[in-house]
């Protein structure tokens, strides 16, 4: 058996993390295999096959059953992007067990699906407004106070910016709205000040959770946050649990601000890197995902 690693030919910005995958997927007696979306085919006929191109004439279908779903590249048009759900789509519908599944991803992959499903499912989020026209989203996000703003496909806190005045943020708005960029506005949450927590939850289990700080005001780990491991108190692990399962995913770095007495779920990662984390606890996010990706296949 053989496990899809699923990425694109670009820059990956942390390599050690798929490095660990195929490590640990080795250790279990199973290979990896890149499956590169921006290299892709999609074949339509009597029936829908993916292939994987490697060069002019070098054409193969899929080998694989379960696949590792590490992200889709960085699109830049909305047919790319479309192109390269559907690739996935198409693996899932003939057979594959795409993890996370492409559905519960995608919803994941913004934070405008991320908010508003665990929003809807009780889990606290801070107060958020999200807007197209810059005039609009000051409007919405004025009474917010101290603000973070952030594209709504923002990763690793590039892009993140807090405005302590809400007035300050328009020109922030109007030149995210000439580059056809969404974003959103956040009430930031004074908690945050000492730092956040990073948990990792693999099927419904949080498998570690470590405190980030002096990054600030995104205790990012690629900000320069330091990072240093904690013992998960049963209200933060339960408010991971809830956000991870709310969206459906079978593993994700959950960003968590402990604000007054109550925790909030400011970001879902379904695609995460771990070195940070994995340097601070001694746990391998790698192995969990593997052997779950292994388990949800064999069923
Ligand atoms: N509402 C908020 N209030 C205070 N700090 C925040 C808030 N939202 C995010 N942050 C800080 O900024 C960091 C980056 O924001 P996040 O939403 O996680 O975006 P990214 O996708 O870039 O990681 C968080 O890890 C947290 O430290
Ligand atoms: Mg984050």
């Amino acid at each position: 058996m053989e496990i899809g690693i699923i990425t694109v030919r670009e820059l990956e910005y942390n390599p050690g993390d798929l490095e660990d995958v195929k490590r640990a997927a080795e250790a279990m007696g199973i290979g990896t295999v890149p499956f590169y979306l921006d290299s892709a085919s999609l074949s339509i006929g009597g029936n829908v096959e993916v292939a994987l191109w490697g060069g002019h004439d070098e054409r193969r279908r899929p080998s694989f059953t379960a696949a590792f779903l590490r992200h889709i590249g960085s699109p830049r048009s909305i047919d790319v992007f479309l192109f390269r759900v559907w690739i996935l789509k198409a693996m899932e519908a003939g057979g594959v067990y795409v993890s996370n599944p492409v559905d519960a991803w995608l919803t994941a992959h913004s934070k405008i699906g991320a908010l508003t499903v665990l929003a809807r499912h009780g889990v606290p989020v801070p107060p958020t407004r999200i807007a197209e026209d810059p005039l609009i989203l000051h409007r919405e996000a004025q009474k917010l106070g101290r603000l973070m703003v952030k594209p709504i496909r923002g990763f690793m806190g590039f892009g993140a910016v807090n405005f302590d005045n809400p007035e300050e943020a328009m020109p922030y708005y109007v030149h995210a709205h000439s580059t056809a960029s969404v974003m959103l506005a956040q009430a930031y949450l004074e908690g945050a000040k000492t730092g956040d927590y990073r948990v990792v939850v693999v099927g419904g289990q949080v498998i570690g959770a470590v405190r980030r700080y002096g990054g600030g005001p995104r205790h990012n780990v690629a900000q320069g946050a330091h990072v240093e491991p904690i013992e998960v108190e049963e209200d933060l692990a339960s408010v991971a649990i809830r956000a991870a399962d709310a969206l459906g995913l079978d593993f994700a770095g959950i960003d968590v601000i402990a604000n007054g007495d109550r925790y909030f779920v400011v970001d879902v990662n379904p695609t995460f890197s771990w070195q940070g984390f994995k340097r601070a606890t001694g746990i391998n996010p790698a192995i969990h995902i593997v052997k779950l990706i292994l388990e949800k296949a064999r069923r």
